[in-house]
């Protein structure tokens, strides 16, 4: 493995209905003013912004509202949000909702420390931010782990975009599996595959020779395979949900990616994608997935054999590692359809887009086993269609 320090700075209440006592408990470190974010009014249908209100009540709050914070989180509404913080005085920003809220606020909660645009400031500049307003995420919908970590990925529509920022972490996050049980499944699946998106991103960076968090990672990939499973026959099952929760934090909270350089080509794949259609996460990696690794499977035949073996469980027999990594790839397509995953960019309704353009502005990774060109990710794309 590379050498590593780690250091995790995410305090995390995981249970069921551990929100109100943790979130009480947390709060009373903070100052009173606090900027409560939230997505499109899920909260609100399902009772969990009555239940935070409350909370927020008790403990004598001032509390500024910032909504409206749409999938795929836009640059505007960044803006809109360090607007807010600042003319508020906001001492706290608490996130209730699932990646694009959580996501949204990172960024929120630097851009009001920085008289400088962020984006410039990041992109121009190669700066990080060093100030930011303290935060909480309580998760509502789960399968990023943005939780964990402290990029953020966000849609600059002036500049067609859709890419990551680095801002602060999280002072502490909430892991209620109630909150997440009226996720709609479509969400459900979409949000695991992207755990699982995150945990083969890492599993095929470098290096590759058998290490423990390769090894953590293949345990955390079958668990959510095998919970995806579940969750689709019983919806209601709570336990299987938690896992999956956690299984998602996992994946980004940096345990996998010790002494690992990751990949996370399809990532920036799909995040372009996002930024031409504002297409679902998950569902995008989905369609990409399998396609690029039959593109670049022979630069790592070993890695994708293991992934083979030991993930999908297909057995060795007399196969060479060429053969067996090409059935795990199927085993990941042949996943991908059984869970209702779609399988092309048309099942999304993505029809006419500029795909040149979109490979063209994709930034390219350093750990994936084969350094892409604008060409060939515009073959993969036309693949997808
Ligand atoms: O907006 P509301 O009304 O709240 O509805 C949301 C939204 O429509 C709904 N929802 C959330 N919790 C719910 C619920 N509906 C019913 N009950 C609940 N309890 O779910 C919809 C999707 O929410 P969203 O936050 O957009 O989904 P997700 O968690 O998949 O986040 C996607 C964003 O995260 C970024 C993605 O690119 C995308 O912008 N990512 C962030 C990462 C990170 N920071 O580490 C890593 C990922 O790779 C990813 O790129
Ligand atoms: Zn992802």
């Amino acid at each position: 493995m590379n050498p590593f320090h780690y250091s995790y700075p995410v305090t995390v209440h995981f249970s069921e209905a551990v929100a109100r006592e943790s979130l009480a408990g947390e709060l009373s470190k903070y100052g009173k003013n606090i900027l409560l974010a939230y997505g499109g009014g899920s909260v609100k249908r399902v009772g969990i912004y009555d239940e935070i209100i409350a909370v927020l009540n008790e403990a004598g709050k001032n509390v500024f509202e910032f909504t409206g914070i749409m999938p795929n989180p836009t640059y505007a509404k960044v803006q809109e949000g360090a607007r807010l913080a600042v003319s508020n005085n906001i001492d706290f920003i608490l996130a209730v909702g699932g990646g694009s809220v959580i996501d949204c606020c990172k960024i929120v909660s630097a851009q009001a420390k920085l008289d400088e645009d962020i984006w410039d400031f990041e992109y121009a500049q190669h700066k990080t931010p060093t100030k930011s307003i303290p935060m909480g995420a309580v998760v509502t919908a789960f399968g990023t782990g943005a939780e964990m970590n402290n990029g953020a990925v966000i849609t600059n529509e002036d500049k067609k975009m859709k890419s990551p920022l680095w801002g602060a972490f999280y002072d502490f996050a909430v892991l209620d599996v109630n909150y997440t049980m009226t996720m709609p499944m479509k969400q459900v699946i979409s949000g695991s595959f992207d755990t699982l998106s995150h945990c083969m991103e890492t599993y095929f960076g470098t290096p590759r020779e058998t290490n423990l968090s390769d090894e953590i990672n293949e345990a955390v990939m079958r668990n959510v395979i095998k919970n995806m499973r579940a969750t689709l026959k019983n919806p209601d099952d709570k336990l299987v949900r938690s896992e999956l929760i956690w299984a998602s934090a996992m994946g980004e909270n940096g345990i996998l990616k010790l002494g690992k350089i990751t990949d996370f080509q399809c990532h920036m794949l799909e995040h372009q994608l996002g930024a031409y259609t504002d297409c679902n996460h998950g569902q995008g990696l989905a369609v990409i997935h399998p396609v690029l690794y039959r593109h670049i499977y022979q630069n790592a035949p070993a890695q994708f054999a293991k992934f083979a073996h030991n993930v999908w469980g297909i057995p060795k027999n007399d196969k060479t590692d060429e053969e067996l990594a090409l059935a795990g790839i199927e085993a990941l397509a042949d996943f991908i359809k059984e869970t209702g995953l779609p399988t092309k960019f048309s099942e999304m309704g993505i029809t006419d887009i500029d795909y040149r353009a979109i490979a063209e502005s994709t930034i390219i990774t350093g750990g994936c086993c084969k350094k892409m060109s604008a060409d060939e990710l515009l073959a993969i794309l036309e693949e997808c269609k």
